[in-house]
């Protein structure tokens, strides 16, 4: 063994050499380019998915679960601004819609935690409907807003709205790739 071993050092050498001028000239697209491919916003999904370190090591599936974990994040997020948001108006009725839209945002919130229960499962189908309900519950918020014409819907609602709307999107384009 202790023989072998210095005559085989120059050709493992050799061959990481040859391995590694080789890998930078082939620039395949990434497991992230390839399944941001098949979804909407292919550009919110790689900046996203690419925010999380775990990302380059993740499979399809692994993939999924990161952009539910951000919508999580965001959902989470979205509820305890808007019940800050609550707390601090004068206005009655808009501190009842925003607390209301607190809870919607809170709900989806839990339907993302049981997509990734399904995930975790394989059952695919359960994890498609859990997160399609969760896109639903800032659409809610909104049509509280417009049931109150005389409450403006918050600049800021809207474009969280948008973020937790794009993150289900893509985390549902992703889950049908895997069945
Ligand atoms: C994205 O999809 C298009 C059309 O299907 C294809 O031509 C392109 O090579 C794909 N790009 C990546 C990064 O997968
Ligand atoms: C919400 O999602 C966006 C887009 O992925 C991300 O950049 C942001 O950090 C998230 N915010 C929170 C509070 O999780
Ligand atoms: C929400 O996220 C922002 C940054 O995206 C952060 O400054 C803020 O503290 C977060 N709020 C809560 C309640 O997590």
């Amino acid at each position: 063994m202790a023989s072998i071993l210095p005559r085989l050092l120059p050709l493992l050498s050799l061959l990481t050499l040859s391995l590694s001028t080789q890998t930078p000239t082939t620039d395949a697209p990434t497991l992230i380019q390839k399944t941001c491919n098949t979804t909407t916003y292919y550009n919110f999904c790689v900046s996203s998915l690419q925010s999380d370190p775990e990302s380059p090591k993740a499979d399809v599936r692994g993939l999924s679960t990161i952009a539910i974990h951000l919508a999580i994040s965001n959902a989470t997020n979205t509820s305890s601004f808007t019940a800050a948001l609550s707390h601090s108006a004068a206005d009655p009725s808009l501190r009842a819609v925003l607390r209301e839209c607190a809870a919607k945002y809170s709900n989806a919130g839990e339907a993302l935690e049981w997509s990734l229960d399904a995930l975790s499962t394989e059952s695919y189908d359960y994890a498609f409907v859990h997160v399609s309900a969760a896109a639903e519950y800032p659409n809610v918020c909104r049509v509280l807003f417009r049931k109150h014409p005389r409450l403006p819907y918050p600049a800021e609602m809207a474009s969280r709205e948008e973020v937790l709307e794009h993150l289900c999107t893509i985390a549902l384009e992703i889950i049908s790739i895997l069945g």
